[in-house]
C-alpha cells in the first residue's frame, strides 16, 4: 500500500528545491502526498537533527552518528511514513538510508553490512518503491551550498575527499539496484530537471494497480 519515493545526492544537489516541486505538482494533480525530510520529520527526529548538525560537536564519532541518524529514522518511519503508506498516501522523503550508506558507509568506511542491520532494525524493513539521485560532482555540490545561502553544518565541513566518496559510494548504489534508482543530473537547468523528474514519476504511479493508492481527487 502507498508509494514511498526518496530523494538521493551529494550536499548542494537541489535535492530539496526539487523534491518540493514534486510534491506540488503531486498535490496539483489531486494525489493524496506527504512531503517529510531526513534526519527530522518529527519532533524527536528534529531534535536529533539539531544535535548531528551542530558545528559545536566536530568530536562526534562515525558510530555515534550512525546510531543518531537511525534513531531519528526509526522515529519517521514509525510515527508518519508507515501511518501514510497504510493509508495509500503517497511519503516522499528527502534523503533516507541511502545516505546513511553513502555517508557513514562509503564516506566514513564503516562497514556496509552492519550499516544494513541497524538500517533494517530501524525502519523494520521499510525500503523505498523508487529512488531518485540527483548526482553532481563534489566539488560543484559543495561550491553551490557554500554560496547557496543555505544552511552550512558539521556535515558540509568535512574535506572533499569525503565527499567525493559519498559521490562514488551513491553511483555504486543505484548501479546496484538499477530497477529502484533513477539517476538525474543535478547540474542541468532547474525547470527542465523538475519536469524530468515529474514525468517519471507521474508515469511510474499511472502504472500501479488501483488498490494501491487513495486515488487522486479531481481538482
Ligand atoms: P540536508 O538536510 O542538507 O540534506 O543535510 C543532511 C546532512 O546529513 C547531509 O550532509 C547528509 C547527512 N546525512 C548523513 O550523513 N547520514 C544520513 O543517514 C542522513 C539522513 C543524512
Amino acid at each position: 500500500m502507498g508509494f514511498l519515493i526518496t530523494f538521493e545526492g551529494p550536499d548542494g544537489s537541489g535535492k530539496s528545491t526539487q523534491i518540493k516541486r514534486l510534491y506540488e505538482r503531486l498535490q496539483t494533480q489531486g494525489y493524496d502526498a506527504y512531503l517529510t525530510r531526513e534526519p527530522g520529520g518529527t519532533a524527536i527526529s528534529e531534535e536529533i537533527r539539531g544535535l548531528l548538525h551542530d558545528l559545536n560537536h566536530r568530536e562526534m564519532a562515525p558510530r555515534a552518528e550512525i546510531l543518531l541518524y537511525s534513531a531519528a529514522r526509526a522515529q519517521l518511519v514509525q510515527q508518519v511514513i508507515r501511518p501514510h503508506l497504510a493509508a495509500g498516501g503517497i511519503v516522499l522523503c528527502d534523503r533516507y538510508y541511502d545516505s546513511t550508506l553513502a555517508y557513514q558507509g562509503y564516506g566514513h568506511g564503516l562497514d556496509l553490512d552492519t550499516l544494513r542491520r541497524i538500517t533494517e532494525f530501524a525502519t523494520e524493513g521499510l525500503r523505498p518503491d523508487l529512488t531518485l539521485l540527483l548526482d553532481l560532482d563534489a566539488a560543484a555540490g559543495l561550491a553551490r551550498r557554500q554560496t547557496g545561502g543555505v544552511e552550512w553544518n558539521r556535515l558540509d565541513d568535512y574535506a572533499l575527499a569525503f565527499h567525493q566518496r559519498v559521490r562514488a559510494g551513491y553511483l555504486a548504489l543505484a548501479a546496484a539496484e538499477p530497477q529502484r534508482w533513477v539517476t538525474f543530473d543535478a547540474l542541468q537547468d532547474k525547470a527542465e530537471l523538475a519536469a524530468g523528474i515529474q514525468q517519471l514519476v507521474l508515469a511510474r504511479l499511472a502504472q500501479l494497480p488501483a488498490a494501491a493508492l487513495t486515488q487522486p481527487q479531481s481538482a
